[in-house]
């Protein structure tokens, strides 16, 4: 037998070091360091493996475009996310928190995608369990093969002969090859699967989706030692309290990472939805005060979302500001430039920020809606609920143009706004003619004027 080669892991980031370390140098996490058995000595040739032959230099004239091969999944959500579909060839990682609905959201995938041969590989699930999640869903494909299998040279001997034209594995923690010692689920292990993975799916051409657990203290290995060797990472995430889930994509080789999809998770699976802004606006019969609502953008897609805002008087000295969804410093400066600007007395109010339904607003056109909810919070004095504002705030209370006013306005005047306030300077140009009053604003002072005269 030959000699046993370790080596030792961080997992959280996976930097290799030859000894323990307590504090890694690359990540700086304190006692991460695991030693791993790397031997590789024994290897013997894998099925997919003999196939391969030395590559030669081609001129990049003669390579034949590929672009428009992309596999339409059936899914207009997973399909943005990825750039207009799936590229034949690439690997995908689908990363999540256990019970995020990751396993749901690919079994769903694989029954959408009728008349192509997929193979669902789990190592998770039994069988039975499958088809019970697939009758829940209620789609039926008979294309869509299930494989219960965790060790990997038995995956790739099916992969060979079955020849699928999507495959999708469940999960990569689950997965284990015999070259290496060490147990399912070590780095090691995810590391050695996910590259003889990649080599198959470029030989054969076929795409592949692999499922990776993370838990919010990055404490099991996984999607995090993958980045580098897979095409792109999809993240699948939500708060649990509400049944909608995001699809990020946070690498993406063939498309753009700015894109996101949203689900709900209902009893049946999960339901695409395609119009956001109507379920993140709660529809109201009478009007209340503190709420305002903005458009955003995330990636492409414009969003309409609801502030809310909470002004008291402070109980003790010193007032309390918080926001949730929104950064706690920005507040603070717009509540600064109110005080400074509009002669608001703010400075000894509690003030409660919340965007609603759990999303998080980075874009700064959210200023002028938190600005007009904690004004309308503080009077008392609703809002129109058909008005909606998108300007972002300077420090003089100057209202400045934003990116992509039109696609802002358009979706408002789709979701049947009345009135929309912008920065002037941002509309001089304006292409379109819209059905929706768009009233140009300067300063924060002429904006709290006009609402509240
Ligand atoms: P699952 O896909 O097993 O999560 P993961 O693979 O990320 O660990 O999803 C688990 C949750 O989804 C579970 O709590 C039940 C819920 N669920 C529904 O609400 N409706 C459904 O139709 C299905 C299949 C699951
Ligand atoms: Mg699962």
């Amino acid at each position: 037998m030959s000699k046993i080669k370790t080596a030792w892991f961080c997992s959280s980031c996976g930097a290799k070091a030859a000894k323990w370390i307590g504090c890694c140098p690359s990540c700086g996490e304190w006692n991460t360091y695991q030693e791993e058995v790397i031997q590789r000595s024994d290897r013997y040739d894998l099925p997919s493996k003999q196939k391969q032959s030395a590559a030669v230099p081609v001129a990049i004239q003669q390579i034949e475009n590929a672009g428009n091969a992309r596999i339409v999944t059936g899914s207009l959500e997973l399909d943005r996310v990825l750039g207009g579909g799936l590229v034949a060839g690439s690997l995908i990682l689908v990363g999540g928190e256990p019970g995020i609905g990751k396993s749901t959201l690919m079994l769903q995938i694989a029954l959408h995608c009728k008349g192509l041969r997929v193979l669902y590989i789990s190592g998770e699930e039994s069988a039975e369990q499958i088809k019970m999640r697939a009758d829940r869903i209620g789609i039926i494909n008979e294309n869509c093969y299930i494989l219960n299998e965790t060790s990997l040279e038995n995956v790739l001997t099916h992969l060979d002969s079955f020849s699928p034209q999507i495959v999708v594995v469940d999960s990569i923690q689950t997965l284990n090859t015999s070259v290496i010692d060490s147990s399912a689920g070590s780095i090691s292990q995810i590391r050695e699967c996910a590259s003889i993975l990649q080599q198959w799916c470029k030989t054969a051409n076929v795409p592949l989706f692999l499922i990776g657990h993370i838990t919010k203290d990055g404490s099991i290995a996984g999607p995090k030692l993958l980045e580098h060797t897979v095409d792109a990472v999809l993240y699948f995430e939500g708060d649990r309290n509400y049944g909608y889930r995001i699809l990020r994509s946070m690498k993406n080789r063939f498309g753009s990472t700015n894109e996101l999809g949203i689900f709900e998770m209902q009893h049946n699976g999960l339901r695409e939805v395609h119009n956001p802004s109507e379920i993140l606006i709660s529809h109201r019969d009478e009007p209340i005060s503190g709420v305002a609502i903005t458009a955003v953008m995330e990636g492409m897609r414009p969003l309409l979302i609801e502030i809310q805002a909470l002004v008291g008087t402070a109980a003790y000295g010193t007032p309390q500001r918080s926001a949730t969804g929104f950064d706690v410093r920005r507040m603070n400066m717009l509540l600064a430039v109110l005080e400074k600007r509009c002669g608001f007395r703010i400075n000894t109010k509690d003030v409660f920020l919340n965007v609603a339904g759990g999303l998080r607003v980075d874009d700064p056109v959210a200023d002028l809606a938190v600005v007009c909810a904690i004004l309308s919070s503080s009077v008392d004095i609703p809002l129109g609920q058909k008005e909606c504002f998108a300007g972002e705030i300077g420090l003089s209370g100057e209202i400045r143009p934003v990116n992509r006013i039109e696609t802002r306005i358009a979706e408002a005047e789709k979701l049947g706004f009345d009135r929309i306030f912008v920065a002037k300077h941002g509309i001089k140009n304006l292409a379109t003619r819209f059905n929706i009053e768009i009233i140009p604003v300067v300063k924060v002072e002429e904006v709290a004027k006009k609402l509240f005269k």
